[in-house]
């Protein structure tokens, strides 16, 4: 029956009865926070992310700690190397930056989930996320291996979690393959099975200094036009043993992560990227927005859209806003 004997707003009068109908819940333990950590000692800020900056072993321990505390129970590291070479054995090597992370985390915290993202784009000094061929393109099959024999170092170093986000074909198959090899039958894949070719990455690149030399990544990332494509890296993604999907960036391409959710039903990730946290700090620096609000409404939005996991560089902050005041 309609207006006037239904009336919506009866139900959003007071907090108590907003809450008692709400339909998505956002906490502290939905989200993951990305770090990255680096060779060298000490932290440097990264300009266009403010309160985001490289860290070093030591620091990155105590960041993680006081995620912790806040009930953020799981972080996402990305690692840049001394040095880069054409094939990225920074990746894997067994004293790479992030292996010595991993094992520092997990020695520190043995309870906090250590989620090892899994590309080759921060080591390699060419920038791409696999190896290339004599004639500069990125080759798929011979990046699986080294790829493959990553997901093993980061794996023998302690990490929970392999998130491979290179977006090669067969990469998943391929990593689950050696893990399983290698003893790591337990070891869970989270993969990016839909991760877009976005201008949203400009921030992180300069965090990593991964910016490709020559070319782009629209070769190997997906066009961010389709949407039935991605629901066949996902359904491709479950077919070679992916425990745990993700959609990236996540704000422009919330129909995709509901779509993936509906058709797959499977735990899924979203990631909220560098260039979406910019702009909401940027905006929120020159006083257009209210930060916490705007923070709030965006992860919410991402969690109805359908995502089981939300990876923020605002976790640490809507943590803190989401804990009950004393
Ligand atoms: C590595 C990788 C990228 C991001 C996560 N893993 C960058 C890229 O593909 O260029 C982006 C994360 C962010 O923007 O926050 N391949």
């Amino acid at each position: 029956m309609a207006f006037p004997a239904t009336r919506l707003r009866r139900l959003r009068a007071t907090p108590a009865l907003r809450g008692l109908v709400r339909e998505t819940q956002l906490s502290a333990g939905d989200l993951v926070m990305p770090y990255f950590v680096h060779a060298e000692p000490g932290r440097l800020a990264i300009g266009a992310m403010p309160g985001v900056e490289r860290l070093d072993v030591d620091a990155l321990v105590a960041e993680a700690g006081e995620c912790l505390d806040l009930g953020v129970p799981a972080v996402l590291l990305f690692g840049l190397p001394a040095s880069k070479d054409p094939e990225g054995s920074g990746a894997w090597a067994e004293d790479g930056i992030v292996q010595q992370a991993i094992r520092a985390l997990k020695a520190a915290h043995p309870e906090l989930i250590v989620i090892a993202d899994l590309c080759l784009c921060e080591y390699t000094d060419h920038g791409h996320c696999g190896l290339l061929t004599a004639a500069g393109a990125v080759d798929n099959d011979s990046s699986l291996e080294l790829l493959a024999r990553t997901a093993v170092a980061q794996a023998r170093a302690g990490a929970d979690i392999i998130a491979p986000s290179d977006m090669m074909d067969g990469r998943v198959g391929a990593i689950r393959e050696a893990l399983d090899r290698e003893g790591f039958t337990d070891t869970p894949v989270m993969a990016y099975s839909a991760k877009f070719a976005s201008a949203f990455y400009g921030p992180f690149r300069e965090a990593v200094d991964s910016t490709p030399a020559h070319g782009d990544r629209r070769g190997y990332q997906m066009d961010p036009a389709n949407g039935d494509e991605a629901l066949r890296e996902a359904a491709l993604d479950v077919e070679e043993g992916a425990d745990i999907l993700m959609v990236k960036p996540a704000l422009p391409y919330l129909d995709v992560l509901w779509r993936i959710k509906q058709r797959s039903g499977m735990p899924l990730a979203a990631y909220n990227v560098s260039g979406e946290y910019a702009m909401v700090k940027a905006a929120a620096a020159a006083g257009h927005i209210d930060e916490r609000g705007v923070v709030l409404e965006t992860l919410t939005s991402i969690r109805r859209a359908g995502a089981d996991i939300v990876i923020t560089y605002h976790a640490k902050d809507a943590a803190r806003w989401l804990a009950p005041t004393q």
